[in-house]
C-alpha cells in the first residue's frame, strides 16, 4: 500500500466544479464504481461530499498501470491530476459533478477492500445483513445525508436555545430506579453489593431539580435509554431534545419556545417555512375524531359517534356497549367498490388484531344500505346514521362496538391510518403539526385495578380540577400537559410542573403509593421541593422521530449511526454479550440457568 506523507486534497470529491477546470487537483476517496475499458478505466471516487469521475488513461499515466487495473470497489486512492470539462458524450446531468472528471496523473493506493459483502447502494440487501457491517451500510449516500441532517439540526438547536438564554447543562446517566413509563435498563454496583443504578429515560427529575436550583432556563440534547419493545419509530437508546424553563405557568410559554424552536429547525434544515401558530386538539376531540391522541392530519375519513342512536336499536350487544362504553363508525368513502367481501372479511381481522371484539360493516349500493346489521335500525335511526357519517353511494361504514370506549376509539383509529395508506390517501408531501393538549390526568388501569399517570406524576393539573382531588372523580381531572404531533407521530410531549409540595404527596397518593414507597423512590425529589420551588415547566423532544420525519423516512433507525434491532441487540458488535466469571464475582452477581 501507498503512504500518503502529509498530502493534503484540493478540494472534496463533490466539491469540484467548472472553476477548477484546468487547475491541478488532488482527491481522495473510496472507489463506487470501476468500468475498464482496457487502457482506459474510468472510476467513480467517493466521499461524504459526493462522487467525483476520474479517469485513468494508460497512455498518459506516469506511473505502474497494474495498479490502476488492480483497483476494485471501495479500494481507497489519493489521486493527482488536472480538472477537466467531461466530452460532450459522456456528461451525466444528475450528477452535481456530472460536467467535469480529473485525469490522473499520479495515484496513491491507501489501501485495498477485500471483496464485498453487500454492494453498498444495493437497497435488496436485508436489514439484519447491513446492520451488521453498518460501517459499510453507513457508506451509503441516503445515510450520509441522514446523518449529515442530524448533525445541522443539533446545531439549529443549539443555536437557538442559545440565542434564547438556555444553558447547555449535563446530566448523570448512572441514576436511581424510578417507577412508572417503560422498564429500565439496570447496572449492577460493584461497590455496593446487590444495589442498581438504573440509566435515565429523560433527565426528568434532573431538569426540575435545576430549576429549583436556579438555572432558569436549561436545555440538553440528552441521550435516554427505555426497555420497551420496539417499533419502527422506537429505539431502546434514544435522543431527546430536552428543555425546561422557570417563572412559566401557562402551557402557552412552553409551546411558544417549542414551536419557534421548530420554525428555525425546519426553516435551517429544510428551507420550510411553519405556519405559526401550531393548531391545538383537546385530547378527547382527537380520541373522538381520529381514535388518537397523535392524529395524522394529512387526511380526513374521521369517526362518528353514534352511541345516541345506537342506544335505542334492537341489538343487545349495540345497545349495553352504547350505554356502557360506545358504538362508533367510520365511512370508507367511495371503498365499496374497491373491497371484496374477502378484503373486507381482512379488515375485521385487521380490528381484531388491534383488540376490537369485532367489527360490522354496511356498504352503500343503488341508494340502498346492505349489511345484516341494517334489520336492527329504524328508518329514522339509519338516516340519522347516514346524515351524520356523510354516507352516500359507494360507501363503506364500519361500525365497532364494546364496553370500552378507549378500545373502540382505538380501534377505528387504527383502522382509519390503515385505510388510510391502503387508498393513497395521505400527502406525503405535507407537514401537519397538531398541539394535542388537555390529556386526562390518570386512566384506570384494569391490570394493576389502580389509577396509573398518563404522563408522568410531576405533571401539574389544570387549575380548576385541582378540586378533584379532595372529591376523588380522578378521571375528571386534566392536565396541563402538552404533546407536539407531527403527521401521527408524536414528536415531543412536556408539562407545567407541580410545584407544591401538598399538591404533589397528594397526587402520590392517588396513585396509591404509600408513604414509605414515596420516601424511598421520590424522597430526595420531594424533599427539594420543600426549600423554594420557582413555578416552571419544560418540554422534551425525540431527536431521532424530528430527523427521521425531516429526512422522509419511516424507520427510525435510518437516522441513527449505530442503531439496535428489533430484539434490541447490536448486532455489528453482537452486544449485549457474555461476561466472565470474575467480573460476575466482582458484581456480586451469579446466573441462573435460563429455560428455553
Ligand atoms: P416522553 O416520554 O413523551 O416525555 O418522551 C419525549 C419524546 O421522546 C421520544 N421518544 C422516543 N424516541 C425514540 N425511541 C423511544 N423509545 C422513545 N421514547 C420517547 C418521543 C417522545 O415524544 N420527560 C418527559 C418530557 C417532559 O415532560 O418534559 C418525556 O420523556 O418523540
Amino acid at each position: 500500500m501507498d503512504k500518503l506523507f502529509g498530502e493534503k486534497r484540493t478540494k472534496m470529491c463533490g466539491e469540484f466544479g467548472l472553476e477548477d477546470i484546468g487547475k491541478r487537483a488532488v482527491a481522495m476517496g473510496w472507489v463506487a464504481n470501476r468500468r475498464d475499458f482496457g487502457g482506459l478505466v474510468f472510476v467513480d471516487l467517493r466521499d461524504r461530499s459526493g462522487v467525483l469521475q476520474v479517469v485513468f488513461n494508460k497512455m498518459a499515466f506516469s506511473g505502474d498501470y497494474d495498479k490502476v487495473e488492480a483497483l476494485r470497489n471501495e479500494f481507497v486512492l489519493c489521486v493527482e491530476g488536472e480538472l477537466v470539462r467531461r466530452e460532450e458524450d459522456t456528461i451525466n446531468e444528475k450528477l452535481p459533478t456530472g460536467l467535469i472528471e480529473l485525469r490522473v496523473k499520479r495515484v496513491k493506493v491507501l489501501n485495498a477492500s477485500r471483496p464485498l459483502p453487500f454492494q453498498i447502494e444495493d437497497e435488496t440487501v436485508n436489514d439484519y445483513v447491513r446492520l451488521k457491517h453498518r460501517y459499510l451500510d453507513l457508506r451509503r449516500e441516503a445515510l450520509q445525508k441522514n446523518l449529515a441532517l442530524r448533525s445541522k439540526v443539533m446545531k439549529a438547536v443549539r443555536d437557538y436555545f442559545d440565542g434564547e438564554g438556555f444553558l447547555e447543562i449535563e446530566t448523570p446517566c448512572l441514576g436511581k430506579f424510578t417507577p412508572e413509563g417503560a422498564r429500565d435498563y439496570l447496572i449492577p454496583s460493584r461497590t455496593f453489593p446487590h444495589k442498581f443504578f438504573a440509566l435515565p429515560q429523560s433527565p426528568q427529575l434532573f431538569k426540575q431539580l435545576l430549576m429549583l436550583s436556579g438555572f432558569d432556563k436549561y436545555y440538553q440534547i440528552a441521550k435516554c435509554f427505555r426497555d420497551e419493545d420496539l417499533r419502527a419509530d422506537r429505539q431502546p437508546e434514544f435522543t431527546q431534545i430536552d428543555f425546561e424553563m422557570s417563572f412559566v405557568d401557562r402551557e402557552e410559554d412552553v409551546m411558544a419556545v417549542t414551536e419557534k424552536l421548530l420554525s428555525e429547525v425546519f426553516l435551517k434544515a429544510l428551507g420550510v417555512k411553519l405556519e405559526l401558530p401550531i393548531k391545538r386538539m383537546k385530547y378527547e376531540e382527537a380520541m373522538a375524531r381520529f381514535g388518537s391522541d397523535k392524529p395524522d392530519l394529512r387526511f380526513g375519513l374521521e369517526i362518528v359517534d353514534i352511541s345516541d342512536i345506537a342506544k335505542y336499536c334492537s341489538l343487545t350487544p349495540f345497545k349495553v356497549c352504547a350505554t356502557e362504553g360506545s358504538v362508533r363508525v367510520l365511512n370508507g368513502k367511495g371503498m365499496a367498490s374497491s373491497l371484496s367481501r374477502s378484503d373486507l372479511e381482512k379488515l375485521v381481522s385487521f380490528v381484531k388484531g388491534c383488540g376490537a371484539p369485532g367489527m360490522s360493516y354496511i356498504t352503500v349500493l343503488g341508494g340502498e344500505l346492505k349489511s345484516p346489521l341494517v334489520k336492527y335500525f329504524t328508518e329514522k335511526q339509519l338516516s340519522e346514521i347516514v346524515d351524520r357519517t356523510q354516507a352516500t353511494d359507494g360507501d363503506v361504514l364500519f361500525f365497532i362496538a364494546d364496553e370500552d370506549n378507549r378500545l373502540v376509539q382505538n380501534s377505528l383509529g387504527r383502522l382509519r391510518l390503515h385505510l388510510g395508506e391502503k387508498f393513497g390517501l395521505i400527502d406525503k408531501s405535507k407537514f401537519e403539526f397538531v398541539w394535542i393538549t388537555d390529556f386526562p390526568m390518570f386512566s384506570f388501569s384494569r391490570e394493576e385495578r389502580r389509577f396509573v399517570a398518563e404522563h408522568h406524576p410531576f405533571t401539574a393539573p389544570k387549575d380548576e380540577d385541582e378540586k378533584y382531588y379532595l372529591t376523588g372523580e380522578l378521571d375528571k381531572i386534566a392536565t396541563k400537559a402538552y404533546d407536539i404531533v407531527l403527521n401521527g407521530y408524536e414528536l415531543g410531549g412536556g408539562s407545567i410542573r407541580v410545584c407544591d409540595a401538598e399538591l404533589q404527596n397528594k397526587i402520590f397518593r392517588a396513585l396509591k403509593l404509600s408513604e414509605a414507597e414515596i420516601k424511598s423512590k421520590f424522597g430526595f425529589f420531594v424533599n427539594a421541593f420543600k426549600y423554594g420551588a420557582p413555578p416552571h415547566g419544560g418540554l422534551a423532544l425525540g431527536l431521532d422521530r424530528l430527523i427521521m420525519l425531516l429526512a422522509g423516512t419511516e424507520d427510525i433507525k435510518d437516522v441513527i449511526a449505530f442503531p439496535k434491532v428489533q430484539t434490541a441487540a447490536d448486532v455489528m458488535m453482537n452486544a449485549p454479550s457474555e461476561v466472565s466469571q470474575e467480573q460476575l464475582e466482582e458484581l456480586h452477581i451469579s446466573l441462573k440457568e435460563v429455560e428455553e
